[in-house]
This record gives structure tokens, sequence and C-alpha cells, in this order.
């Protein structure tokens, strides 16, 4: 996504078929990607930072610790002027969806807690190939500032709209409802 914007991008994922999966879909659109085959719980280890970091089905696989974890992570990868963006499955969902957790708006709203700020959290869906109605989930924005907004650096902006566009689309077309979750 973020290479369709032109930016500079790293793909992160566990799983070593999951990073084969985004590969080959870059090249195939000739994109130019990084990929690392990492913990996000541990992307602090990295000793990068990113300007903004999208979520698409990642943080409603955790809860308890692996979150809090996950949170601490972010905080240390996404520097003042960053943000952050979430896709993950709603409360409002119906039915039974394996590992994942389905988030209420309180939950998200306590695990960003930390004194940095939750700018939006608004109803979406997640596109899948097995159900036009897509998944219930929650569009998650979260600004990295620590102090006055815009102020610490010159993040890479994303625009908005195009942004929220490409979330939209969702995960390209899988065979078997909802995912793989790969061989970690
Ligand atoms: C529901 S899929 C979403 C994949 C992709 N973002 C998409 O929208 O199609 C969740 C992904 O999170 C990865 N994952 C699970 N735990 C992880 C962790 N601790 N660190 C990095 N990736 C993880 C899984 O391997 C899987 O590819």
């Amino acid at each position: 996504m973020a290479a369709g914007l032109g930016l500079d991008a790293t793909g992160v994922d566990l799983a070593a078929n999951a990073l084969r999966t985004a590969g080959d879909k870059a090249h195939a659109r000739g994109r130019a990607v990084r990929f690392l085959r990492h913990d996000a719980r541990r992307l602090g280890e990295l000793g990068e930072v990113f300007d903004t970091v999208l979520d698409c089905g990642l943080f409603h696989i955790f809860d308890g610790e692996n979150r809090a974890a996950y949170v601490a992570a972010l905080r240390a990868a996404v520097p003042a002027g960053g943000r952050y963006f979430m896709l993950g499955f709603s409360d409002r969902q119906q039915g039974e969806w394996g590992r994942v957790h389905k988030l209420t708006r309180v939950e998200i709203e306590a695990a960003f807690a930390d004194g940095l700020r939750v700018d939006s959290i608004e109803p979406s869906t997640i596109e899948i190939a097995t159900d036009s109605d897509g998944i219930q989930a929650w569009l998650v924005e979260r600004n990295a500032n620590r102090r006055s907004p815009c102020r610490d650096r010159a993040a890479q902006p994303v625009p908005r709209p195009a942004l929220q566009a490409l979330l939209q689309q969702g995960p390209p077309p899988r065979p078997a409802p909802p995912w793989s979750f790969g061989e970690w």
C-alpha cells in the first residue's frame, strides 16, 4: 500500500509464506518493498523508526501480554510526529473467527491509553472473498505526537483519503476463510 503511494515501504510478518505472497504481489505490481521476517511485538529491536505504521489484521490477534508488548513496540518504532493506522475486527461482527479477538471501542482506547493520542476510531469493513458484506471492523488512527501536533519532526505525510481507500480494499481474494496464519 505504502509503496503504491510512492513511499519507502517495509513489510513485516512472522510467517515466511505470508512474506512470499506479499513479495509476489509487490513484484507483480512493480513495487519496491523491503520485507522482513520479524516479530511485530519486537519492532523496537530493529533499531529503526517508521513515519507511518499500517496494521491490517494484526492488532486483533493479540491480547493480554502480547497486546501490551505490541503497543510498547509501536511506541518504540513510531516517533513523535508518526502515525499508526489499524484495521481490526469489530465486536459488531457476528460469529466465531478463530484466533481473532473482536475489538470493542473501549478496549482499543484502553490499549493505547499511554499518553499517546487516539485520533479516531471509526466503524469500517474488511473486504473478504467469501462474504460480500465483508467483516465488520474498526479503522483506528493513532497519532504519536506527544506534544503539539506536527511540530516535532517532518513525518512523510500519507494522504489520508488515499490511505483509507487502500485500507478499505482489504486483502486480496484467498481460497479459504478467513486467512491462513502461516507457519510460525
Ligand atoms: C489476518 S493476517 C493479515 C495479513 C495482511 N496484513 C492482510 O491484510 O492480508 C495476520 C498476519 O499477521 C501475522 N502475524 C501474526 N503474529 C505476528 C507477529 N507476532 N509478528 C508479525 N506478524 C505476525 C500472520 O503471520 C499473518 O500473516
